[in-house]
Protein backbone atom coordinates (compact mmCIF):
# COMPACT_ATOMS: atom_id res chain seq x y z
CA UNK A 1 0.00 0.00 0.00
CA UNK A 2 1.41 3.78 -0.70
CA UNK A 3 1.51 6.01 1.58
CA UNK A 4 -1.10 7.83 0.70
CA UNK A 5 -3.28 4.83 0.28
CA UNK A 6 -2.71 3.86 4.03
CA UNK A 7 -3.84 7.60 4.94
CA UNK A 8 -7.08 6.80 3.50
CA UNK A 9 -7.56 3.81 4.75
CA UNK A 10 -7.27 4.93 7.86
CA UNK A 11 -8.95 7.47 8.35
CA UNK A 12 -11.81 5.83 5.99
CA UNK A 13 -11.33 2.36 8.03
CA UNK A 14 -12.32 4.20 11.52
CA UNK A 15 -15.83 5.56 10.08
CA UNK A 16 -16.71 2.06 10.51
CA UNK A 17 -18.14 -0.03 13.88
CA UNK A 18 -16.78 -3.26 11.69
CA UNK A 19 -13.23 -4.15 12.54
CA UNK A 20 -11.28 -3.93 9.52
CA UNK A 21 -8.33 -5.91 9.10
CA UNK A 22 -5.54 -5.69 5.91
CA UNK A 23 -3.66 -8.79 5.32
CA UNK A 24 -0.78 -9.57 2.40
CA UNK A 25 -1.44 -12.81 0.68
CA UNK A 26 0.75 -14.99 3.27
CA UNK A 27 -1.89 -14.04 6.01
CA UNK A 28 -0.03 -11.76 7.23
CA UNK A 29 -1.73 -8.05 9.07
CA UNK A 30 -0.24 -4.72 7.61
CA UNK A 31 -3.15 -2.63 8.28
CA UNK A 32 -6.23 -2.73 10.71
CA UNK A 33 -8.30 -0.33 12.33
CA UNK A 34 -8.98 0.42 15.70
CA UNK A 35 -11.73 -1.77 16.47
CA UNK A 36 -10.05 -4.77 15.60
CA UNK A 37 -7.15 -3.78 17.86
CA UNK A 38 -10.00 -4.20 20.48
CA UNK A 39 -11.32 -7.35 19.14
CA UNK A 40 -7.86 -9.20 18.05
CA UNK A 41 -5.29 -7.14 20.38
CA UNK A 42 -2.85 -4.58 19.16
CA UNK A 43 0.14 -7.44 18.61
CA UNK A 44 -1.71 -8.58 15.39
CA UNK A 45 0.41 -6.03 13.24
CA UNK A 46 2.77 -7.48 10.96
CA UNK A 47 1.84 -11.13 12.33
CA UNK A 48 -0.12 -14.21 10.95
CA UNK A 49 -3.69 -13.20 11.24
CA UNK A 50 -4.48 -17.15 11.51
CA UNK A 51 -2.80 -17.04 15.11
CA UNK A 52 -5.53 -15.08 16.56
CA UNK A 53 -8.47 -16.04 14.75
CA UNK A 54 -8.61 -19.44 14.62
CA UNK A 55 -11.21 -20.96 11.72
CA UNK A 56 -10.95 -24.21 9.90
CA UNK A 57 -12.09 -22.61 6.29
CA UNK A 58 -10.17 -19.47 7.04
CA UNK A 59 -6.65 -19.91 4.75
CA UNK A 60 -8.66 -21.55 1.83
CA UNK A 61 -11.04 -18.46 2.42
CA UNK A 62 -7.58 -16.76 2.16
CA UNK A 63 -6.74 -18.08 -1.00
CA UNK A 64 -10.08 -17.80 -3.01
CA UNK A 65 -9.72 -14.12 -2.42
CA UNK A 66 -6.31 -13.90 -3.73
CA UNK A 67 -5.60 -16.20 -6.55
CA UNK A 68 -9.64 -16.17 -7.60
CA UNK A 69 -10.64 -12.97 -6.57
CA UNK A 70 -13.44 -14.56 -4.80
CA UNK A 71 -15.27 -13.05 -1.47
CA UNK A 72 -16.11 -15.37 1.21
CA UNK A 73 -18.34 -15.10 4.21
CA UNK A 74 -17.04 -17.32 7.71
CA UNK A 75 -19.34 -17.64 11.03
CA UNK A 76 -17.12 -17.37 14.07
CA UNK A 77 -17.99 -17.83 16.84
CA UNK A 78 -16.08 -17.09 20.26
CA UNK A 79 -16.82 -18.69 23.54
CA UNK A 80 -15.08 -16.58 26.42
CA UNK A 81 -17.31 -15.48 29.21
CA UNK A 82 -20.02 -14.79 27.18
CA UNK A 83 -20.79 -16.45 23.48
CA UNK A 84 -20.03 -13.98 21.00
CA UNK A 85 -21.01 -14.57 17.22
CA UNK A 86 -19.13 -12.94 14.17
CA UNK A 87 -19.64 -12.75 10.06
CA UNK A 88 -16.11 -12.61 8.51
CA UNK A 89 -16.16 -11.14 5.40
CA UNK A 90 -12.98 -11.81 2.88
CA UNK A 91 -12.73 -10.53 -0.15
CA UNK A 92 -9.34 -8.66 -2.14
CA UNK A 93 -8.58 -5.70 -1.91
CA UNK A 94 -5.45 -4.13 -3.95
CA UNK A 95 -2.65 -6.31 -5.24
CA UNK A 96 -1.39 -8.63 -3.53
CA UNK A 97 -4.13 -7.51 -0.27
CA UNK A 98 -6.67 -8.99 0.93
CA UNK A 99 -9.37 -7.52 3.24
CA UNK A 100 -11.28 -8.44 6.20
CA UNK A 101 -14.20 -7.25 7.63
CA UNK A 102 -15.73 -8.84 10.87
CA UNK A 103 -19.11 -8.20 11.54
CA UNK A 104 -20.79 -9.04 15.10
CA UNK A 105 -23.41 -10.72 14.84
CA UNK A 106 -23.96 -11.57 18.23
CA UNK A 107 -27.32 -9.52 19.00
CA UNK A 108 -28.87 -10.53 15.59
CA UNK A 109 -28.17 -14.52 16.27
CA UNK A 110 -29.12 -14.43 20.40
CA UNK A 111 -32.29 -12.60 19.08
CA UNK A 112 -33.14 -15.16 16.54
CA UNK A 113 -32.38 -18.07 19.08
CA UNK A 114 -34.47 -16.85 21.81
CA UNK A 115 -37.40 -16.11 19.49
CA UNK A 116 -37.55 -19.52 17.97
CA UNK A 117 -37.00 -21.58 21.40
CA UNK A 118 -39.41 -19.03 23.29
CA UNK A 119 -42.20 -20.16 20.66
CA UNK A 120 -41.57 -23.74 21.53
CA UNK A 121 -40.91 -23.73 25.16
CA UNK A 122 -43.76 -21.61 25.75
CA UNK A 123 -46.11 -23.69 23.81
CA UNK A 124 -45.25 -26.15 25.84
CA UNK A 125 -45.92 -24.39 29.10
CA UNK A 126 -49.02 -23.08 28.16
CA UNK A 127 -50.57 -25.65 27.60
CA UNK A 128 -51.06 -27.33 31.08
CA UNK A 129 -53.12 -24.37 32.40
CA UNK A 130 -55.12 -23.75 29.18
CA UNK A 131 -56.32 -26.65 29.61
CA UNK A 132 -57.21 -26.59 32.62
CA UNK A 133 -59.06 -23.40 31.96
CA UNK A 134 -60.83 -25.28 28.96
CA UNK A 135 -62.05 -27.86 30.96
CA UNK A 136 -63.13 -25.54 33.54
CA UNK A 137 -65.00 -23.81 31.14
CA UNK A 138 -66.84 -26.63 29.76
CA UNK A 139 -67.84 -27.47 33.26
CA UNK A 140 -69.26 -24.36 34.31
CA UNK A 141 -71.09 -24.41 30.78
CA UNK A 142 -73.10 -27.62 31.36
CA UNK A 143 -72.68 -30.14 34.35
CA UNK A 144 -72.05 -27.10 36.85
CA UNK A 145 -74.37 -24.27 35.18
CA UNK A 146 -76.66 -24.04 38.50
CA UNK A 147 -73.72 -25.55 41.18
CA UNK A 148 -73.14 -21.97 42.85
CA UNK A 149 -70.78 -23.95 45.84
CA UNK A 150 -68.51 -25.64 42.55
CA UNK A 151 -68.68 -22.22 40.60
CA UNK A 152 -66.87 -20.41 43.24
CA UNK A 153 -64.39 -23.36 43.49
CA UNK A 154 -63.45 -23.71 39.91
CA UNK A 155 -63.03 -19.66 39.50
CA UNK A 156 -60.83 -19.66 42.11
CA UNK A 157 -58.74 -22.49 40.55
CA UNK A 158 -59.32 -20.40 36.90
CA UNK A 159 -57.86 -17.30 38.49
CA UNK A 160 -54.98 -19.04 40.02
CA UNK A 161 -53.68 -20.58 36.40
CA UNK A 162 -54.84 -17.26 34.79
CA UNK A 163 -51.68 -16.29 37.46
CA UNK A 164 -49.36 -18.38 36.93
CA UNK A 165 -49.91 -17.81 32.83
CA UNK A 166 -49.40 -14.11 34.08
CA UNK A 167 -45.94 -14.86 35.85
CA UNK A 168 -44.44 -17.17 32.84
CA UNK A 169 -44.90 -14.61 30.26
CA UNK A 170 -43.50 -11.74 32.55
CA UNK A 171 -40.52 -14.48 33.46
CA UNK A 172 -40.20 -14.85 30.33
CA UNK A 173 -39.93 -10.99 28.93
CA UNK A 174 -37.97 -10.51 31.67
CA UNK A 175 -35.39 -13.30 30.27
CA UNK A 176 -35.58 -12.28 26.66
CA UNK A 177 -34.51 -9.04 27.42
CA UNK A 178 -31.61 -9.76 29.79
CA UNK A 179 -30.28 -11.81 27.14
CA UNK A 180 -30.23 -9.58 24.22
CA UNK A 181 -28.66 -7.14 26.53
CA UNK A 182 -25.85 -9.93 27.39
CA UNK A 183 -23.22 -8.80 26.22
CA UNK A 184 -23.14 -4.82 26.57
CA UNK A 185 -21.63 -4.79 30.52
CA UNK A 186 -23.98 -2.25 32.75
CA UNK A 187 -22.11 0.76 33.35
CA UNK A 188 -23.63 2.25 36.72
CA UNK A 189 -22.73 2.10 40.71
CA UNK A 190 -24.49 0.38 42.29
CA UNK A 191 -23.96 -0.04 46.68
CA UNK A 192 -24.86 -3.32 46.82
CA UNK A 193 -25.75 -3.06 50.45
CA UNK A 194 -28.33 -0.94 50.45
CA UNK A 195 -29.96 -2.59 47.71
CA UNK A 196 -29.69 -6.05 49.06
CA UNK A 197 -31.60 -4.18 52.19
CA UNK A 198 -33.96 -2.91 50.01
CA UNK A 199 -34.72 -6.51 48.53
CA UNK A 200 -35.27 -8.03 51.98
CA UNK A 201 -37.33 -5.34 53.39
CA UNK A 202 -39.46 -6.08 50.43
CA UNK A 203 -39.54 -9.73 50.75
CA UNK A 204 -39.51 -10.11 55.01
CA UNK A 205 -43.66 -9.91 54.95
CA UNK A 206 -43.53 -13.09 52.64
CA UNK A 207 -40.77 -14.72 54.66
CA UNK A 208 -43.21 -13.80 57.80
CA UNK A 209 -45.77 -15.85 56.36
CA UNK A 210 -43.82 -19.12 56.38
CA UNK A 211 -42.33 -18.39 60.00
CA UNK A 212 -39.09 -17.32 58.40
CA UNK A 213 -36.75 -14.46 58.80
CA UNK A 214 -34.32 -13.00 56.59
CA UNK A 215 -31.27 -11.91 58.73
CA UNK A 216 -28.59 -9.89 56.81
CA UNK A 217 -25.36 -9.39 57.44
CA UNK A 218 -22.14 -6.95 56.26
CA UNK A 219 -19.18 -8.99 57.09
CA UNK A 220 -16.70 -6.72 54.89
CA UNK A 221 -13.67 -6.36 57.05
CA UNK A 222 -14.17 -2.86 58.04
CA UNK A 223 -18.06 -2.72 57.33
CA UNK A 224 -17.93 1.00 56.14
CA UNK A 225 -15.23 -0.20 53.29
CA UNK A 226 -17.36 -2.59 51.10
CA UNK A 227 -16.53 -1.03 47.37
CA UNK A 228 -19.47 0.11 44.99
CA UNK A 229 -19.80 -2.26 42.11
CA UNK A 230 -20.45 -1.48 38.92
CA UNK A 231 -24.05 -3.14 37.72
CA UNK A 232 -27.60 -2.23 36.87
CA UNK A 233 -29.46 -1.64 40.03
CA UNK A 234 -32.65 -3.06 38.82
CA UNK A 235 -31.24 -6.45 37.50
CA UNK A 236 -29.21 -6.63 40.52
CA UNK A 237 -32.90 -6.20 42.71
CA UNK A 238 -34.36 -8.97 40.22
CA UNK A 239 -31.22 -11.74 40.98
CA UNK A 240 -32.31 -11.22 45.01
CA UNK A 241 -35.46 -10.89 44.65
CA UNK A 242 -35.48 -14.18 42.89
CA UNK A 243 -32.74 -15.53 45.21
CA UNK A 244 -35.08 -14.46 48.14
CA UNK A 245 -38.17 -15.65 46.44
CA UNK A 246 -36.76 -18.94 46.08
CA UNK A 247 -35.53 -19.35 49.61
CA UNK A 248 -38.84 -18.64 51.11
CA UNK A 249 -40.33 -21.05 49.04
CA UNK A 250 -38.23 -24.21 48.91
CA UNK A 251 -36.82 -23.32 52.43
CA UNK A 252 -38.52 -25.07 55.62
CA UNK A 253 -41.31 -23.26 57.64
CA UNK A 254 -39.61 -21.04 60.68
CA UNK A 255 -36.43 -21.62 59.43
CA UNK A 256 -33.80 -18.48 59.59
CA UNK A 257 -32.47 -17.55 55.94
CA UNK A 258 -29.07 -15.70 56.04
CA UNK A 259 -27.90 -12.86 53.77
CA UNK A 260 -24.18 -12.12 54.03
CA UNK A 261 -22.34 -9.88 52.15
CA UNK A 262 -18.54 -10.43 51.64
CA UNK A 263 -15.66 -10.59 50.30
CA UNK A 264 -14.74 -13.22 47.16
CA UNK A 265 -12.53 -15.83 47.42
CA UNK A 266 -9.81 -16.70 44.61
CA UNK A 267 -9.35 -20.10 43.09
CA UNK A 268 -7.36 -21.46 46.96
CA UNK A 269 -9.84 -19.78 49.29
CA UNK A 270 -7.54 -16.79 49.61
CA UNK A 271 -9.59 -12.86 50.17
CA UNK A 272 -10.39 -11.15 46.62
CA UNK A 273 -10.70 -7.76 48.42
CA UNK A 274 -12.03 -6.48 44.72
CA UNK A 275 -14.25 -9.11 44.64
CA UNK A 276 -17.83 -8.80 46.60
CA UNK A 277 -19.98 -11.70 47.07
CA UNK A 278 -23.45 -11.99 48.42
CA UNK A 279 -24.87 -15.37 49.91
CA UNK A 280 -28.12 -16.45 50.38
CA UNK A 281 -28.35 -19.45 52.49
CA UNK A 282 -31.35 -21.23 53.38
CA UNK A 283 -31.98 -24.48 55.15
CA UNK A 284 -34.26 -27.22 53.58
CA UNK A 285 -34.23 -29.99 51.36
CA UNK A 286 -30.18 -30.72 49.92
CA UNK A 287 -30.78 -30.14 46.39
CA UNK A 288 -28.89 -33.63 45.08
CA UNK A 289 -25.68 -33.07 43.23
CA UNK A 290 -26.89 -33.99 39.96
CA UNK A 291 -29.30 -31.29 39.58
CA UNK A 292 -26.75 -28.33 40.88
CA UNK A 293 -25.19 -27.25 37.17
CA UNK A 294 -28.98 -27.47 35.65
CA UNK A 295 -30.75 -25.71 38.15
CA UNK A 296 -30.19 -22.02 35.75
CA UNK A 297 -31.36 -23.70 32.48
CA UNK A 298 -34.87 -22.29 31.70
CA UNK A 299 -37.62 -24.28 32.72
CA UNK A 300 -35.68 -26.47 34.96
CA UNK A 301 -37.45 -27.78 37.85
CA UNK A 302 -35.89 -30.12 40.83
CA UNK A 303 -38.98 -31.53 41.42
CA UNK A 304 -41.58 -30.20 38.87
CA UNK A 305 -45.22 -31.14 40.47
CA UNK A 306 -43.84 -29.48 43.62
CA UNK A 307 -42.27 -26.25 42.22
CA UNK A 308 -45.50 -26.19 39.80
CA UNK A 309 -47.79 -26.55 42.56
CA UNK A 310 -46.00 -23.26 44.25
CA UNK A 311 -46.48 -21.17 41.24
CA UNK A 312 -43.16 -21.69 39.92
CA UNK A 313 -42.30 -21.58 35.90
CA UNK A 314 -38.65 -22.28 36.35
CA UNK A 315 -37.24 -19.33 34.75
CA UNK A 316 -36.18 -17.37 37.95
CA UNK A 317 -32.24 -18.98 38.09
CA UNK A 318 -31.70 -18.50 34.66
CA UNK A 319 -33.08 -14.75 35.11
CA UNK A 320 -30.75 -14.69 37.38
CA UNK A 321 -28.03 -16.74 35.69
CA UNK A 322 -27.87 -13.76 32.59
CA UNK A 323 -28.11 -10.98 34.54
CA UNK A 324 -24.85 -12.26 36.78
CA UNK A 325 -23.03 -13.04 33.08
CA UNK A 326 -24.00 -9.53 31.96
CA UNK A 327 -21.98 -8.11 35.23
CA UNK A 328 -18.95 -10.53 34.51
CA UNK A 329 -19.41 -12.17 38.01
CA UNK A 330 -20.00 -15.54 38.86
CA UNK A 331 -22.99 -17.62 40.17
CA UNK A 332 -22.26 -20.63 42.70
CA UNK A 333 -24.70 -23.08 43.92
CA UNK A 334 -23.83 -25.42 46.30
CA UNK A 335 -25.91 -27.93 49.01
CA UNK A 336 -25.08 -30.08 51.62
CA UNK A 337 -26.54 -31.58 54.53
CA UNK A 338 -29.76 -29.40 54.69
CA UNK A 339 -28.31 -25.75 53.80
CA UNK A 340 -28.36 -24.41 49.98
CA UNK A 341 -26.19 -21.29 49.11
CA UNK A 342 -26.86 -19.09 46.06
CA UNK A 343 -23.61 -16.91 46.00
CA UNK A 344 -23.08 -13.85 43.39
CA UNK A 345 -19.59 -12.84 43.26
CA UNK A 346 -19.73 -9.48 41.39
CA UNK A 347 -16.41 -6.85 40.40
CA UNK A 348 -15.95 -4.13 43.03
CA UNK A 349 -14.98 -0.86 42.06
CA UNK A 350 -11.47 0.45 43.51
CA UNK A 351 -11.53 3.74 45.43
CA UNK A 352 -9.43 6.26 43.74
N1 LIG B 1 -33.27 -22.40 47.74
C1 LIG B 1 -33.62 -23.51 47.09
N2 LIG B 1 -33.72 -24.70 47.73
C2 LIG B 1 -34.06 -25.81 47.08
N3 LIG B 1 -34.34 -25.89 45.77
C3 LIG B 1 -34.26 -24.75 45.06
C4 LIG B 1 -33.91 -23.51 45.67
N4 LIG B 1 -33.91 -22.56 44.72
C5 LIG B 1 -34.27 -23.17 43.58
N5 LIG B 1 -34.50 -24.48 43.77
C6 LIG B 1 -34.89 -25.47 42.74
O1 LIG B 1 -34.48 -24.94 41.48
C7 LIG B 1 -35.59 -24.90 40.59
C8 LIG B 1 -35.43 -23.73 39.64
O2 LIG B 1 -35.59 -22.51 40.35
P1 LIG B 1 -36.17 -21.24 39.59
O3 LIG B 1 -36.17 -20.09 40.52
O4 LIG B 1 -35.42 -21.11 38.32
O5 LIG B 1 -37.66 -21.67 39.20
P2 LIG B 1 -39.00 -21.71 40.07
O6 LIG B 1 -38.74 -21.14 41.42
O7 LIG B 1 -39.52 -23.10 39.97
O8 LIG B 1 -39.95 -20.75 39.21
P3 LIG B 1 -39.92 -19.16 39.09
O9 LIG B 1 -38.72 -18.65 39.84
O10 LIG B 1 -39.84 -18.93 37.63
O11 LIG B 1 -41.20 -18.70 39.69
C9 LIG B 1 -36.82 -24.84 41.47
O12 LIG B 1 -37.93 -25.37 40.81
C10 LIG B 1 -36.39 -25.71 42.65
O13 LIG B 1 -36.60 -27.06 42.31
MG1 LIG C 1 -37.81 -19.17 41.57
Amino acid sequence: MKVDQKDRFDSLSELFDEAIIIVDEAGVVTRSNAKAFDLLGTQITYNPLDNFLRHPDFLTALDAASSMGKKTDLNYTRMGHVRRDFKIRIAPYEVDEIILIIFDTTLENSVERIQSEFVANVSHELRSPLTALAGFIETLQTSAKDDTEARTRFLEIMQNEADRMQRLIDGLLSLSRVEAEEHRPPRNQVDLMQLVETVVAAQQHRAGANNMEIVVRNEWPPQDELPLVRGAEDELSEVFHNLLENAIKYGRDGSQIDVRVTTGRGINQQFRPDLVRVQVINIGETIPEEHLARLTERFYRVDKGRARSMGGSGLGLAIVKHIVNRHRGRLRITSSAGETCFSVTLQGIKKD
